[in-house]
């Protein structure tokens, strides 16, 4: 895939489609995050993927995979998340998680399975988004997935 690599230039447009989309607005901007734009030929953002990662460098957090309504169901979503697994893997990541309350079928597809949301918290407790769903009360609400980063 050919997508762009994020810029805080980026970060009103990229808040907007991810408002859109019902996914965590905040930390586009922290050091641990890793962001990717996919843009249609006039620009406009129709898909972003990105992961943040654990102080340790063992463990991704996969976050803000997304894509434009119209452009749903056609694979784009496996790409996007697919390229946010390989440039982890490549970081040094030895296994990837998320949060998703739902789109499980969707991560299943992808080798991702349901886990107790206190092992995601403690592999990843000095994340913004896990620190932000603590402090919001949002984990309550959350279901945490998980997959080895092994032969993608
Ligand atoms: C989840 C999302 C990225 C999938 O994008 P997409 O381009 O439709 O994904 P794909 O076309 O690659 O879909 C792959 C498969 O997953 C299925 N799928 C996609 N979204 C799904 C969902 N929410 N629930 C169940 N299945 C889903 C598709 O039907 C497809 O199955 P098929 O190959 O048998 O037809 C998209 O629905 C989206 O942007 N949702 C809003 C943001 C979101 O919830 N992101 C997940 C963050 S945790």
């Amino acid at each position: 895939m050919d997508l762009e690599r994020y810029k805080p230039a980026d970060v009103e447009a990229l808040t907007a489609f991810l408002r859109d989309a019902d996914l965590t607005l905040s930390g586009l901007d922290a050091p641990s995050v890793r962001l990717w734009l996919d843009r249609d030929e006039a620009g406009v953002i129709v898909g972003s993927t990105g992961y943040e990662i654990s102080g340790d460098g063992h463990h991704a957090l996969i976050r803000s995979v997304a894509v434009s309504p119209m452009q749903r169901s056609r694979g784009r979503g496996g790409g996007l998340a697919r390229f946010a697994l390989d440039r982890a893997v490549e970081e040094g990541a030895n296994r990837a998680w998320l949060f998703s309350r739902r789109s499980g079928p969707f991560w299943r597809k992808l080798g991702f399975e349901s886990v107790a949301n206190d092992q995601l918290t403690e592999a990843l407790a000095d994340t913004h988004q896990v620190r932000l769903f603590q402090q919001t009360g949002q984990l309550e609400r959350e279901f945490a997935w998980s997959r080895a980063l092994t032969a993608i």
